[in-house]
């Protein structure tokens, strides 16, 4: 079952959204210097490009988590076992590494509900299809929100025992403040005792950071200018995507992968739904995204400044990706 909390489908709904869409490509190329939010880059078409970018030999992520969850996964089982849980995932993606943990939670029979949360509809159904079908009777529903909202609905009064995964460095995107604010949010709807369980990739070489954010194949370039693609889809942009350029680098003060497209002439785009023009001058870039590399030090004071309690600390065997797995403390 799939709730939707998006509801696309209704027009003033699919409005709303379109207006939230242009109110941040607004906030966005007005500022100085100019960015777009991240969240964009996941329509369908997005959403896909993502897949094929998990896919790559540069894109180091995908397969570590994995390795992790292939070595490690007994370790979270263990700390899993008892009541029955609601098991929640924001952001699920294709659910690879979901699948090894579900699989040794049937092997235990251990009672759950999984309850994926995304903002891709297309993506949420894809999942679980194919976990009905390789888990049958598992009772799993989706919910089509924004992780937060999602979440707020879905613990709204439960006592069930909740464990949250979030998965695959998402958490990477937010600035230290935004995750600062996410994970205590996270924390205020959950109860003493709940877990959580984040993805989050290490502090490694520069160059091997730098090759996962700028591909041989193109992907990511692709994956980056669907922004403007889609902008010109939804929003009724005039955008000439050909006349900017994707580029990554990796910020060593700030700690991230950063990612930009950047105009290479002076020009100009009209937006139809903000009835604007926005104005681009040469090599102007437009900040589409930051992709938070952690030092363990990050994580520990992340835990401790939002109120959680680090259980167990897994890693794959070259120690680029590390899944972290938290208590959250209630106590005094
Ligand atoms: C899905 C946010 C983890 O930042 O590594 C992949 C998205 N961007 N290549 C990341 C992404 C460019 C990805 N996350």
């Amino acid at each position: 079952m799939l709730h939707d909390l998006l509801r696309s489908e209704d027009p003033t709904e699919a409005s709303r959204l379109t207006e939230a869409f242009a109110l941040d490509v607004l906030m966005g190329l007005s500022s100085a210097p100019k960015h777009i939010p991240s969240k964009y880059f996941y329509d369908d078409i997005g959403s896909r490009l993502f897949e094929r970018i998990m896919g790559l030999p540069e894109y180091y992520l995908t397969g570590c988590e994995r390795e992790v969850f292939e070595r490690q996964h007994q370790r979270v089982v263990e700390e899993l076992s008892g009541e029955p849980l609601l098991l929640v995932e924001l952001g699920p993606g294709n659910g690879v590494k979901t699948r090894l943990l579900l699989r040794a939670l049937c092997e235990r029979s251990q009672p759950f509900r999984y309850v994926p949360i995304d903002i891709s509809k297309s993506a949420l159904s894809a999942l679980l299809d194919s976990l009905e079908t390789a888990f049958p009777g598992i009772e799993a529903e989706g919910i089509a929100a924004d992780y937060l909202s999602g979440l707020r609905w879905l613990t709204r009064g439960a006592d069930t025992r909740t464990v949250v995964l979030f998965l695959g460095s998402n958490l990477g995107n937010f600035s230290g403040a935004e995750s600062l604010v996410f994970l205590k949010s996270l924390w205020n709807m959950l109860k003493d005792g709940d877990l959580v369980l984040i993805g989050f990739d290490l502090r490694k070489d520069l160059d091997v950071m730098r090759r996962a954010y700028d591909d041989s194949e193109g992907a990511t370039r692709d994956f980056n200018l669907n922004l403007l693609h889609r902008i010109n889809r939804d929003l009724g942009g005039d955008f000439d995507v050909d006349g900017f350029r994707f580029y990554s680098t990796f910020d060593v003060h700030g700690g991230s992968i950063t990612s930009y497209l950047v105009s290479r002439a002076e020009q100009s785009a009209y937006i139809e739904a903000i009835g604007r023009r926005f104005h681009f001058g040469p090599w102007e870039p437009i900040r589409t995204e930051l992709s938070y590399k952690y030092l363990e030090s990050d994580i520990e004071r992340l835990a401790e400044e939002t109120g959680y309690t680090i259980v167990a600390r897994l890693y794959d065997a070259r120690r680029y990706f590390t899944d972290s797995l938290w208590r959250v403390c209630k106590g005094e």
